[in-house]
């Protein structure tokens, strides 16, 4: 597959320091086989994270210059409303320093002990969210998503047989919100359809529960529901997201994803001024004044231009293609991948290139510990690390794939770049035998991904 064309050309350049293998064992061992632990100035290649990694634009960059930094009424925090409303149709909206800023205010405001949030699959800050609360997050998949080889169009599509019974049987009292998020981060970076959308939120309404999206990734999201739903091929982007968003009442977003900018988030609803009220108050106590929540007014202000700019189909196109650019180099040299391609991110099978480190030694950790030394390329573990323990029983959670993620931040690598990604995967295939378990020597009660430490079995 050839790379796709960039939409842009570059006029401002970061450069990247070249480390040796001796460099990076060196780091490794100092971080505790954590990469989230990693000197970033050690990474040549950092598919850690898509969010807030990216490029803003040129007019992003102009708007920072006309951010109005007052503490009340800010203008910029005008324009920043009137693009949420514009993009997504939800005129009430409170700002927050990042998606789990959202979710704090959110989950605050609706969780109480005990409530039960069911969702295609959470992404770990919000199922720790509503844990904090005491709650339970549910992650109700689609059976296709386990099957890391089928090439179902919509494998993050929730399971919604298996949500009628939770809301038809014993425990619906204890739901009051009905969640998906979209594209889903958890289980792929695989995206929902339309359909299943109105499915879950007719389902959600019909019992009397509110219907909540995750929209980090919503124009990923609705690029799929063009290229795959039918009947969707010739309707606008822009109107895939506004029926995608019609149907929610309440949505909490991550800017730092398809807002494309280094910061910010937001938890919008569409009416109920007492519940807006309520959500104000949080924001102020957690996040700071309404007109600002966490964020500098020129935050704003690349906000509102990038929610609009996110929308534009050179851009999604190059997005799209660029993943899957990856997605190919990666096979090409050998590694099991997660199909069909994700929206953001691609996903390494390390059960089936490692097979030799059972689930306990954590073989997704040790493969992108592996990827650093063979390449100084960084990506994120997403299996039994990530998963973490049981709030109520402490037993280490086991998820159904051991799940290496390289997430590309977006406008910032080159083909060539993303290529190193795949040298890496072929030189620690060739020794794939030589690539220990590891074993967890210390960890944090919660998210303890970022901080955990790991030694090397012999
Ligand atoms: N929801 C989803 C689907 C996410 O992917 C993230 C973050 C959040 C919420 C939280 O947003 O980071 O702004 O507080 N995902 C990042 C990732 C961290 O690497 O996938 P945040």
């Amino acid at each position: 597959m050839r790379p796709p064309r960039e939409p842009f050309r570059i006029k401002m350049v970061e450069p990247v320091r070249p480390t040796t293998r001796a460099e990076r064992e060196r780091a490794l061992e100092e971080a505790g086989s954590n990469l989230f632990q990693l000197s970033a100035r050690d990474v040549e290649l950092d598919l850690l994270t898509d969010s807030g990694t990216g490029a803003m634009s040129q007019e992003q960059w102009a708007a920072l210059l006309r951010g109005d930094e007052s503490y009340a009424g800010s203008r910029s925090f005008a324009r920043f409303r009137e693009a949420v409303n514009e993009v997504l149709g939800f005129p009430l909206v409170v700002p927050a320093h990042q998606g789990r800023g959202a979710e704090s205010i959110f989950f605050g405001a609706v969780i109480d002990p005990g409530e039960i949030v069911p969702s295609n699959a959470h992404f770990d800050t919000t199922r720790a969210h509503i844990e904090l609360r005491q709650g339970v997050a549910l992650d109700l998949p689609v059976p296709e998503s386990l099957d890391p080889e089928g090439e179902e169009p919509f494998k993050g599509n929730m399971d919604t047989e298996g949500l009628a019974e939770l809301l038809d049987g014993p425990d619906a009292e204890r739901v009051s919100i009905v969640m998906l998020t979209i594209t889903n981060n958890a289980g792929g970076g695989q995206p929902v359809s339309l359909a299943n959308i109105h499915e879950v939120a007719r389902l959600a309404h019909e019992h009397g529960k509110k219907f909540v999206l995750d929209i980090a990734r919503f124009a990923e999201n609705a690029w799929f529901v063009q290229a795959r739903e039918p009947g969707y091929s010739e309707t606008p982007i822009q109107q895939i997201v506004r029926e995608m968003m019609g149907e929610a009442d309440a949505v909490l977003m991550s800017a730092k994803k398809d807002a494309l900018t280094n910061i910010g988030g937001f938890v919008a609803i569409s009416e109920d001024e007492e519940f807006f009220h309520r959500l104000q108050a949080r924001g102020i106590v957690f996040e700071g004044f309404p007109t600002y929540g966490g964020l500098a007014g020129r935050d704003l202000e690349a906000i509102a231009v990038g929610l609009r700019e996110v929308l534009e189909e050179s851009y999604l196109r190059y997005r799209i293609e660029q993943v899957a650019y990856l997605g190919s180099v990666l096979e090409e040299n050998g590694a099991s991948v997660l199909h069909p391609f994700g929206g953001h991110a691609i996903y390494l099978n390390a059960a089936a290139m490692l097979p030799h480190i059972p689930a306990e030694h954590f073989p997704a950790q040790a493969l992108a510990c592996a990827l650093y030394l063979a390449g100084g390329v960084r990506g994120v573990e997403i299996g039994s690390v990530m998963a973490g323990r049981d709030p109520i029983s402490g037993e280490n959670r086991r998820p159904p794939l051991e799940l290496v993620r390289l997430a590309v931040p977006r406008r910032v690598y080159t083909a060539r770049q993303l290529d190193q990604a795949g040298d890496a995967t072929a030189a620690v295939l060739e020794k794939a035998e030589d690539v220990r378990g590891l074993e967890l020597i210390s960890e944090a009660p919660v998210l303890r991904h970022f901080t955990a430490r790991f030694r090397t079995l012999s």
